[in-house]
């Protein structure tokens, strides 16, 4: 085992009886440590989970905007309906990226939307080609419906390989399905350019179908990126996938759509399972045009990433440049037991990544989310950076 990585017994039970007065909690708190520190792992009660610092899910801490929960709350009016007012969700959709509504498909959530594109273009033993790591769902549900994935190694900086993206396409062009690209890629945070988007659409024959994942297209800065729907606009065949889980605080809710051309998004309709609830597209309705809420939680949040990185990078700690609302850090060891280590402290953190294993994925929380992490960071690695850099 890797000494390094082991927090000697005593400083762990110290600062798990620290965590635990810090938070205020009682007998519960320990008997899911103790399961933790056994290895078995239960579901946290209600009081534990709201305890938490939550960083690992790249979730929006502040939640949805007064007008968005007073939408929610008008839209409870047709809870009991099918067939009701919608708020005019499609609608709004469509006139926010100036498409038609025949251009749009609603999810719950944009992990639905990936699902929809996976059981629409890959057939059994049809292949999706895109990067590792990346949001390996779309992948998982790949192997699960028996068609299969071509992942590409990230380039040494990170960036996903268009070149091999393109000549990976291009020699098994008769199997694939469709190709992924999220962008800003989930974990790294780093986005690709919309001249490298351009370059790809070029090379790639006109009917392979590219899924771009826009998960975290409201945080991004850097001009060189663009979103992929003018290439909707120009009839390309991309489907671009957005969620309101993320600048919209609405995960728990469950919305996201696709924007598609009509051919594809008329494949696409009957592998929908219509599961939208009146609540999310009342509320989604208003999210969309709240740009003063999407400024307000990009601001404190990429003000929050680049205090953070700032603070690790001070201790010596090598940050991925990210463009989104989480980053990743290298560690120089293994991030699973540190992940424990974070746990017990109070502090959820990312899983795993493979194969960049010795990097830790941090999603931005609140202030006081943040500094509960880099409280539990300096625990977990109290000689500052001990590693060599990556
Ligand atoms: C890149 C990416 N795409 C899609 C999703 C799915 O999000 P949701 O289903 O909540 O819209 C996530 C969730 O974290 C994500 O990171």
């Amino acid at each position: 085992m890797d000494t390094n990585s082991t927090v000697s017994r005593r400083r762990f039970m110290g600062g798990l009886a620290a965590i635990l007065g810090y938070l205020g909690l009682g007998p519960d708190a320990e008997l899911w440590a103790q399961a933790t520190r056994s290895g078995r792992r239960r579901r946290p009660t209600e009081a534990e989970y709201d305890a938490f610092a939550k960083l690992s899910s790249n979730e929006n801490p502040y939640g949805p905007s007064e007008s968005v929960l007073e939408a929610m709350h008008y839209g409870f009016k047709y809870a009991n309906r099918y067939g009701y007012p919608d708020g005019g969700i499609l609608e709004a959709i469509a006139d926010h990226h100036g498409v038609k509504t025949e251009n749009v498909l609603l999810g719950a959530g944009s992990g639905e939307i990936l699902k929809i594109v996976g059981n629409t273009f890959l057939k059994i033993r049809k292949k999706v080609v895109g990067v590792e790591p990346s949001y390996g769902s779309v992948y998982r549900h790949a192997s699960g419906i028996k068609a299969d994935a071509i992942k590409l190694p990230l380039l040494a900086d990170y960036r996903q390989d268009i070149p091999a993206i393109i000549d990976t396409t291009n020699k098994n062009y008769r199997d694939v399905g469709f190709v992924y690209m999220c962008n800003p890629n989930n974990p790294t945070g780093v986005i690709v350019t919309k001249d490298e988007i351009a370059s790809l659409l070029d090379a790639i024959p006109v009917d392979v179908p590219v899924l771009m994942d826009e998960a975290y297209h409201h945080f991004v800065e850097d001009p060189r990126y663009e979103t992929a729907i003018p290439h909707v606009l120009a009839g390309r065949q991309v489907v671009v996938a957005r969620t309101f889980s993320k600048i919209s605080g609405l995960a728990g809710i469950r919305l996201g759509y696709a924007v598609a051309p009509a051919n594809l998004i008329a494949q696409m309709r009957p592998n929908g399972t219509g599961s939208v609830s009146a609540i999310a597209k009342w509320g989604g309705a208003t999210a969309i045009k709240d740009t003063a809420e999407q400024e307000k939680v990009k601001a404190i949040t990429l003000k929050l990433r680049k205090k953070t990185m700032a603070e690790l990078e001070a201790l010596g700690f090598d940050c991925i440049p990210s463009e989104t609302n989480f980053f990743m850090v290298y560690l120089g060891r293994q991030v699973q037991p540190v992940i424990e280590e974070f746990r017990v402290l109070g502090v959820r953190v990312g899983r795993p990544f493979p194969p960049m294993l010795e990097h830790l994925r941090v999603s931005i929380g609140t202030a006081d989310e943040m500094d509960r992490f880099m409280v539990a960071f300096k625990e977990i690695f109290p000689a500052g950076k001990s590693v060599p850099t990556c």
